[in-house]
């Protein structure tokens, strides 16, 4: 059970403020009963709450796809860079989102926004083994020698082991994809799959083999790939199924 007038700003009606005026004023009611105590407790799963008589849809936590652009910040907030968190339209924007898994500022592709820190916490844990693929261009040929000391696992200059990954020339992903991305092989292009998530690990994978990253986009976690319908710097939410797809780790 909850404070009604929490419950109300947890699902962006408002601010605390403003959810209390509603309330005070009369334009909220629960189970159909006009409440005029911001303080009521209330189980928002259990009951129906209306305000201004529009059925609230609550939702405990939200989980937000969006393609991400060069040039914006991971972060929720940042005095001086924008961050994903400004990108988002003003309906999707509520208190406590977070980028669950950090990409670079020059990486682009697949984020996952929430407010939900278990699901954050699963989707990176390495533990977990939820898989990410990065379509990387490189300033050289990749080759099979590269393929392999990836498998091997890759060992940064500061000594730091990386678990074996996967390292393709053709796309992986099945259709659409496959034709949109992969139809030929680039030799300067890789696919990189990978469950860990240290920091700039892609471009420090490659550095490791000799060979400097020079585009990095993130396509996929586990078995839900970037929606192309998507514009570069778009979001929407996933559905339950998608959200799920995350931790199907089907092998390629
Ligand atoms: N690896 C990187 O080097 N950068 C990213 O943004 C993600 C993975």
């Amino acid at each position: 059970m909850e404070r009604l007038d929490k419950v109300l700003v947890s699902q962006n009606i408002g601010s605390r403020k403003e959810v209390q005026k509603l309330i005070k004023t009369g334009l909220v009611d629960i189970d159909g009963k006009v409440c005029k105590k911001p303080e009521t407790k209330v189980d928002p799963e259990v009951s129906s709450i209306s305000v201004q008589g529009k059925s609230l849809n609550f939702q405990k936590y939200v989980y937000i796809m969006m393609n991400k652009p060069a040039g914006v910040l991971s972060a929720s907030n940042d005095r001086n860079a924008e961050t994903v968190i400004d990108l988002l339209p003003e309906e999707m924007k509520r208190r406590g989102l977070f980028p669950a898994g950090r990409l670079d500022k020059d990486t682009t592709g697949l984020l996952i926004i929430t407010d939900d820190g278990d699901f954050a916490h699963n989707m990176l844990s390495p533990k977990k083994h939820v898989f990410k693929l990065y379509r990387a261009e490189t300033d050289g040929e990749i080759t099979q020698e590269h393929i392999d000391k990836f498998e091997k696992g890759i060992v940064f200059s500061d000594g730091t082991q990386c678990l074996p990954a996967e390292l393709y020339t053709l796309c992986p992903l099945e259709e659409p994809y496959k034709s949109l991305l992969g139809k030929e092989v680039k030799p300067n292009v890789g696919f990189v799959k990978i469950c860990e998530g240290k920091f700039h690990q892609v471009k420090k994978m490659f550095l490791a083999v000799g060979l400097k990253v020079v585009f990095l986009e993130r396509l996929s976690i586990g078995e839900l790939v970037l929606d192309t319908n998507l514009k570069t710097g778009e979001s929407r939410y996933l559905n339950n199924y998608e959200k799920n797809m995350i931790f199907n780790t089907k092998k390629t």
